[in-house]
């Protein structure tokens, strides 16, 4: 082994302003890293083992090369098992670890703490190669994902994270993965507001996704759609999906624009139409994050709030003029 031996790594998780459930169609999402964290501090081994300990969650361990990721037991062993795995596909070894997990970012909130985990683990897997860039990382990343949990996930979470930078926005391309840091007006803040656990493995995440590719099959990317080539979808489910996305790209982009203008009151109207076409175009969000929603938004100096990320709970993103401290 050449190069370092200990080793502590610390990779944030993200919340996502807007643009949600346009990343795997290839259209355009609005995240921010967040100051809460993965923590994975420890030393290489000579050994063929990975021994990780969490605070929280007990110890977990599994052997090199990674084989049998389905059997690994608990569920976070699994993300970091499976990151490993990946970077071993690319031909390279990976030593042995010993070490800790700690985090700050809570679980099933919607904060990305799983695609912080793995971004976490493969900075500890790659420590002793060249560096990757943000893209190959975060595709490789996303593939962890989809291997250990079974959720075909978009490339938001992964991507905001390796590229994210304090006090701005990461406006992404899905399409093109390009990447372009929008700054926070200084007069404006956006907190997370955590409502009910939840988890998109056996959601209906993956329906949508399904639903999109057929949508798709007949009027083409969705990332490049316009609202009238929706009359040409047959079922009114789809057409329902469709809108959402189609007006989702459309927010993004507005949303961005309001940012630049100081016009915090169309940011936050914006971010509450989302909410509602997620709600009842999209149908990820339920009956509890609504009346978060609603409440919030009867809130003084509230000025716009949606769920944030994959849906069917989680937090929730409010935007509102920044409290003087
Ligand atoms: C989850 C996925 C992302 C994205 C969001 C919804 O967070 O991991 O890729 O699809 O849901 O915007």
């Amino acid at each position: 082994m050449s190069g370092v031996d200990e080793i502590a790594v610390r990779v944030p998780g993200r919340i996502n302003l807007i643009g949600d459930h346009t990343d795997y169609t290839g259209g355009l999402v609005l995240p921010m890293i967040v100051d809460r964290h993965t923590t994975i501090r420890g030393r290489f081994t000579s050994d063929k083992w990975w021994h990780l300990e969490s605070a929280t969650h007990g110890t977990a361990s599994f052997s090199l090369p990674v084989r049998d990721l389905a059997s690994l037991e608990p569920m976070w062993i699994r993300y970091c098992a499976a990151v490993v795995a990946a970077v071993e596909s690319l031909g390279i070894t990976v030593p042995g670890f010993t070490g800790t997990v700690t985090s700050t970012l809570p679980i099933g909130a919607g904060l990305s703490s799983s695609a912080s985990l793995e971004i976490a683990t493969a900075r500890i897997a790659l420590a002793h190669v060249a560096a990757m860039d943000d893209v190959q990382l975060a595709l490789m990343c996303q593939r962890a994902e989809l291997d250990a949990s079974g959720v075909p996930c978009g490339i938001m979470d992964q991507l905001s994270i390796v590229s994210g930078k304090e006090g701005h926005a990461t406006l992404i391309d899905c399409h093109s993965l390009d990447v372009t840091r929008i700054p926070i007006p200084d007069d404006i803040q956006f907190e997370d507001r955590f409502v009910m656990p939840r988890t998109l493995a056996g959601s209906e995440y993956a329906e949508r996704v399904e639903q999109c590719a057929a949508i798709e099959t007949i009027i083409g990317p969705l990332r490049s759609a316009s609202p009238t080539d929706v009359d040409s979808l047959e079922t009114e489910v789809l057409r329902r999906r469709a809108r959402h996305v189609i007006s989702e790209n459309a927010r993004v982009v507005a949303f961005v624009e309001s940012l630049r203008t100081r016009d915090f009151e169309l940011a936050g109207r914006l971010m509450t139409e989302s909410h509602w076409s997620l709600s009842r175009d999209f149908e990820t969000s339920n009956d509890t994050m609504d009346r978060a929603v609603s409440d919030v938004l009867a809130t003084p100096g509230v000025l716009g709030a949606r769920m944030t990320g994959g849906g069917f709970g989680g937090c929730l993103v409010v935007l509102r003029h920044r409290r003087s401290q």
